[in-house]
């Protein structure tokens, strides 16, 4: 079975999206999360599931012990779900093939530093666009920068607030995201 390491420090409902869809497919097992906020709400999702997790801190890469903890689990993918950190260059070096990350725009357009969570779809509004959608991508040293592995779209509908916006693209997020780490890991040879 392939195991995961989901890295996440928000509500968490891509992590909980994901670790469903392999419960049921049984082709996966989430093997550990990493997360460097107390309090979050993907704390309670992994503690709910019996998940163990990994609480990071600045200056946390630089100890071997972090990563022999991630590398211990073997995992096929390391999938980012609202890190809010960049991913240590360590970690990228080691799996330069394997981690992906979720972006709630259509990149390269609303990507880059700063553009996270609500301030990309602040953005996508405010810029008057029609489309907005995700794009799930691999990771390297440049944020944001990684080639795309899909897009899905969705519409920007006259009147939506960010947060409309912001509900519509989750549900796609929870959608295209189990999918896309299951294709990822059939065609792995
Ligand atoms: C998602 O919108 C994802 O695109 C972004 O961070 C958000 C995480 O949301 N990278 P959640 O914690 O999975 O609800």
């Amino acid at each position: 079975m392939h195991s995961l390491v989901i890295f996440a420090s928000g509500a968490g409902s891509n992590a909980a999206a994901i670790i469903a869809w392999f419960k049921a497919s049984g082709k996966a097992k989430v093997s550990l999360i990493v997360c460097n906020k107390p309090g979050a709400g993907v704390l309670e999702i992994a503690a709910r599931e019996g998940i163990p997790v990994l609480l990071t801190e600045k200056g946390s890469f630089s100890n071997p012990g972090t990563v022999a903890r991630i590398s211990e689990c073997e995992p096929s993918l390391i999938v980012l779900a609202g890190y809010m950190w960049k991913v240590p260059d360590v970690l990228v070096r080691m799996y330069p093939t394997s981690i992906i990350n979720i972006h709630p725009a259509l990149l390269p357009a609303y990507g880059g530093k700063g553009m996270y969570g609500s301030h990309v779809h602040e953005a996508v509004v405010a810029a008057g666009e029609k489309e907005s959608g995700i794009t799930i991508h691999y990771v390297n040293e440049e944020y944001d920068k990684g080639s795309i592995i899909m897009q899905a779209h969705c519409p920007v509908l006259p009147g939506d607030t960010p947060a409309d916006l912001a509900k519509r693209i989750h549900s796609l997020e929870h959608f295209y995201y189990p999918r896309t780490i299951e294709y990822l890991l059939d065609n792995m040879k």
